[in-house]
């Protein structure tokens, strides 16, 4: 879905193509509030088939209903959304999903029937129906010759007695929503089509005019020292690449503040020297989806000019082997001045964002956020749904985590501590890249990108599971691919600093 309208209007002021209703396990046997209202015949319908077991209101599940000729709603899907005590923006999120897959064959508009009794309040439910929406109806399928049969959704009512404001954010939620679906479109894009140079070409599209965008070469990285960067990207003949973007809202709120963004996008990760084994090793096109976020955060940001000065740099570069490649032994001097002693080329996250983050700090950045799908060990440790999250600074970790709680992009703390820094001391250099123990290898990434995030605030979230799927959530993502994580999470982030 690229662009969808969103409204609020009071319940029956439109005929909408579809309606939607949420209908909660405790309302099984009666006939739900919503039903009461419509003409059509619904209220009879609907008790036959709770009084039936057809309609249980288990989260997820749908039971369509047409009306009579006459009746001014044609079409009803009742969205179970589980139980009522259990409701959260999540389910609700997978409610709207479920619905606006069940009505891909219709499209058009779809209301939505707020419902005063449930536990989420009016503006949380709006948020998450527009969310899940947008996201459940995203297809990864763009590749594919024979075009998409499904009619999209092409408006969003929502059908509230009382509009209040939620009109404003649920269209600020809608476009949130479409740059987390660009930057699924970017995490899926193939390798062969997204190099690190056209990742720089469609970030600079994508910037418009609202910010302002550098791309640093390979021969600017190499003056600038960048050392790290640099022999990640050397194998390839599609050579690295700094993004900058930049964001100068006309009235900052807190002068004081400058977020610095910084993204891992490794176009495709072979593993290097250190070659990754053959099984799923397509899916490490996705090893940019943290630079993809950023890029498409930044430009939410910017659209829906929230008064927050933000500096994003993207460490995009493709980690293959060749006979240029960067080997295990190799000693390299980042943009810090620090020498890495290279013991594994495929931990090569650290090394693009140790110069990357330097980078930000370079530019004036006070507190840092970079975004990462860094370490497999943090996708076994938390599975698809939390990423991990470290910081240096306690105030700036709380706020990431209550951002991110906000934002449906869930984030759990993970610990940071001089000790670990052991695991990653090289004989010969200042740090080595990873450590050959097969022990907290997420935390040794963090303390190693410690050393180069400079003074100042900076937190760290390994999004190696939440960011890049294998097969369906089963929530409201429930495509293969790229998810957009980390979109939301800064765009909450930044509401929450303005
Ligand atoms: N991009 C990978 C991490 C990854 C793996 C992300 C699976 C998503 C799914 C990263 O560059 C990597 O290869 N990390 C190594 C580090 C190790 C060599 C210290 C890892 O986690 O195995
Ligand atoms: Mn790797
Ligand atoms: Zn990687």
């Amino acid at each position: 879905m690229d662009a969808v309208a969103v409204e609020v209007s009071p319940p029956g002021g439109i005929e909408p193509d579809t309606l939607a209703l949420p209908f909660s396990t405790d309302d099984s046997g009666l006939p739900s509030n919503g039903a009461r209202q419509l003409d059509g015949g619904f209220e009879a319908r609907l008790r036959r088939l709770a009084d039936g077991g057809e309609l249980k209101g288990e989260l997820g599940k749908t039971v369509v209903l047409h009306a009579d000729e006459d009746s001014s709603v044609r079409r009803v899907v009742i969205a179970g959304v589980g139980k009522r005590a259990e409701l959260d923006a999540d389910a609700m999120r997978t409610a709207a999903s479920a619905v606006v897959r069940r009505v891909a064959d219709v499209g058009g508009t779809l209301a939505w029937l707020l419902d005063e009794s449930l536990p989420l309040s009016l503006e949380e439910q709006a948020r998450a129906i527009v969310e899940g929406t947008m996201l459940g109806s995203y297809s990864p399928g763009r590749w594919k010759t024979e075009g998409q049969p499904e009619k999209p959704v092409e408006k969003i009512v929502l059908w509230a007695a009382d509009a209040g404001g939620l009109e404003e954010k649920a269209r600020q939620v809608a476009v949130v929503g479409r740059w987390v679906n660009t930057a699924r479109d970017l995490a899926n894009s193939p390798p062969n089509e997204l190099t690190p140079e056209t990742l720089a070409e469609r970030a600079t599209e994508l910037a418009g005019a609202n910010l302002k965008v550098d791309v640093l070469d390979p021969g600017q990285i190499d003056e600038l020292g960048m050392g790290a960067l640099a022999a990640v990207g050397r194998a390839s003949s599609n050579g690295p690449r700094l993004i900058v973007l930049r964001y100068d809202p006309p009235h900052a709120t807190r002068t004081d503040l400058v977020l610095g963004l910084v993204g891992k996008a490794i176009t495709f990760d072979a593993g290097g020297i250190s070659l990754k084994p053959a099984l799923k090793m397509q899916d490490m096109k996705g090893d940019m989806a943290g630079g993809a976020a950023v890029i498409a955060a930044t430009a939410a940001v910017a659209e829906l000019q929230l008064p927050v000065q933000i500096v994003t740099v993207v460490a995009a570069a493709e980690n293959l082997v060749s006979g240029d490649s960067f080997r295990p032994g190799d000693i390299l001097r980042a943009a810090n001045g620090k020498t890495i002693e290279i013991t594994n080329t495929d931990a090569e996250g650290r090394l693009v964002l140790a110069d990357a983050l330097w980078y930000a700090r370079r530019e004036g950045a006070t507190h840092l956020l970079d975004l990462a799908t860094l370490t497999g060990a943090m996708e076994l440790a938390l599975g698809d749904f939390y990423a991990g999250l470290f910081a240096n600074d306690e105030d700036w970790l709380q706020e990431i985590l209550d951002a991110a709680k906000a934002s449906g992009d869930h984030t759990w703390p993970f610990p940071l501590h001089p000790r670990y820094r052991r695991y990653v001391d090289s004989t010969f250099a200042d740090l080595k890249n990873s450590s050959d123990l097969r022990q907290g290898s997420p935390v040794l990434a963090a303390e190693f990108l410690r050393e180069f995030a400079g003074e100042g605030p900076w937190a760290h979230i390994d999004m190696a599971g939440p960011g890049f799927l294998e097969r369906s959530r089963g929530d409201y993502l429930t495509q293969r691919g790229g998810t957009g994580y980390g979109v939301r999470l800064i765009v909450e982030l930044c509401n929450r600093l303005a």
